[in-house]
């Protein structure tokens, strides 16, 4: 499993696997999520792509990628609630289904990891959908822990 930063070329598919990220959500959060992978969806990837602040990294494996993250570095300035905060989002996340438990995600984190360092970013961040008990066993798995909570009731 090899992972790299993207290139332009390499969009197409990883708005493949964007789709099916997406389709995830959807059949997890019908109420939420809006069904397909609308024109607006797609065409974000090249905003990402035209983001100083963000990178694409993809996982291959004998030529294909089959996974991606979208790494985004944030900063916010100090407000009257919060300190200063800097740190390296992992906005979007996926595998392709036929590549899972194959260690693609694993080696995804590792880039990240090594991505914020020589960034000097010393902390990352991502959410999760309740519902989605294959990512959260897998970022536990990876040495995530939960630091905030959504929560709902319906009415
Ligand atoms: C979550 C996801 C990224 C994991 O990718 P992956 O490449 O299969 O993960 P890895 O092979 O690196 O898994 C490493 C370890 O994490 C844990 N793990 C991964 N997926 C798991 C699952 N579905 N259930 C339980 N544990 C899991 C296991 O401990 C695994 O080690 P093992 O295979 O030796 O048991 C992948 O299932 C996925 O893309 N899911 C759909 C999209 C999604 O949910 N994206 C995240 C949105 S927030």
């Amino acid at each position: 499993m090899n992972v790299r930063l993207a290139t332009e070329a390499d969009l197409d598919r990883v708005n493949e696997l964007r789709r099916m990220v997406n389709d995830v959500h959807v059949a997890g959060r019908p109420d939420i999520f809006k069904a397909g992978f609308a024109q607006e969806l797609q065409d974000r990837i090249y905003e990402i792509w035209d983001d100083p602040e963000q990178d694409i990294a993809v996982a291959e494996k004998d030529g294909v990628i089959c996974g991606f993250a979208i790494l985004h570095h944030v900063t916010r300035p100090e407000n009257p609630f919060m300190l200063e905060r800097d740190y390296l989002d992992v906005d979007e996340f996926g595998v392709d289904e036929a590549y899972r438990r194959q260690g693609a995600a694993t080696a995804l984190i590792a880039f990240a990891r090594e991505y914020a360092a020589q960034k000097g970013i010393r902390r990352i961040e991502l959410n999760m959908w309740e519902f989605n008990e294959g990512a959260l066993a897998f970022y536990e798995a990876a040495g995530f822990t939960t630091y905030r909570r959504y929560m709902e009731i319906s009415v």
